[in-house]
């Protein structure tokens, strides 16, 4: 099994190294690709320096902060053409424990998906303010019901993705810049009629850097679940007024 864990970074110089150090350590036979939007801070430079150290780490620079949906398209993109069979999606600032993917790889064979989730028994949030939990929580509750997916943590951001799952997915016709990404994959992932398997998981919140979320991003999120909750919707009827005339 080839896996590729796709790190995206915009200024996170301090936490970075931390990180892939971390993930090196817990899953060696993980290679990694860290995507930076040309991160003022030099994070950019750093990570040549670590692939130069590490021929298991790799690098694609983009050019401006594009957003963290089109980094990870950019990284499944690299990913896929050069044969990997699972792709995982881990945050630079170590809110995510690498020593915890394991977890996640171990029930791949049985999902095409897999989630480490904070809001299903035994999953945690370790000093997240008040506001992020709650905008969180209620962001989840919002899109599984909108939605009608079942998964809990629909926003969260440590994934494990088969090759196959992704295959099947037009990235040309993603439009979320910001988190909403994450609940596009999974929305895609689920009306493909794939499984979706969450483990439990603890997130920290970062001790270095800054957090790069914003109103905006909430606002996209928000607006993108509500056309596609309501555009399945209007689809559903409209099929069934089809049938009847
Ligand atoms: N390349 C790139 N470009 N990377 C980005 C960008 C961008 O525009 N925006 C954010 N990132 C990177 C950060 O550098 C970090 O490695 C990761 O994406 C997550 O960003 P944070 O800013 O730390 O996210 P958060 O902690 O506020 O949000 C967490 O919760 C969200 C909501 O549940 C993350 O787990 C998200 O993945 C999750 O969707
Ligand atoms: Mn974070």
């Amino acid at each position: 099994m080839k896996i590729l864990t796709i790190i995206p970074t915009y200024d996170e110089i301090d936490a970075l190294p931390v990180t892939v150090r971390r993930l090196r350590a817990a899953v060696p036979e993980s290679d990694v690709l860290i995507v930076d939007d040309n991160s003022p801070d030099g994070t950019g430079q750093l990570a040549e320096r670590m692939h130069a150290d590490d021929d298991q780490i790799h690098v694609l620079h983009r050019t401006a902060k594009n957003g963290l949906g089109g980094a990870y398209i950019a990284g499944f993109r690299w990913g896929l053409e050069r044969g990997y069979d699972v792709l995982v999606e881990l945050d630079a600032d170590g809110s995510h424990q690498p020593e915890q993917l394991p977890e996640l790889l171990a029930v791949i064979d049985e999902a095409h998906l897999v989630i480490g989730s904070r809001w299903v028994p035994g999953g945690s949030v370790v000093n997240w303010p008040i506001h992020r939990e709650i905008i969180s929580r209620l962001g989840s509750l919002y899109s599984r019901t909108l939605l009608g997916l079942k998964v809990r943590d629909i926003t969260a951001g440590f994934r494990a993705f088969r090759a196959e799952t992704l295959q099947e997915i037009d990235f040309d016709t993603i439009e979320s810049v910001g988190y909403g990404f994450q609940v596009d994959m999974t929305f895609r992932v689920a009306r493909h009629g794939r499984v979706i398997r969450e483990v439990p998981i603890t997130f920290k919140e970062r001790e270095l850097g800054d957090s790069k979320m914003s109103g905006d991003i909430v606002l996209e999120a928000m607006a993108n679940v509500t056309k596609w909750g309501l555009g399945a919707r209007l689809a559903k009827l409209q099929k069934r007024w089809g049938r009847r005339s």
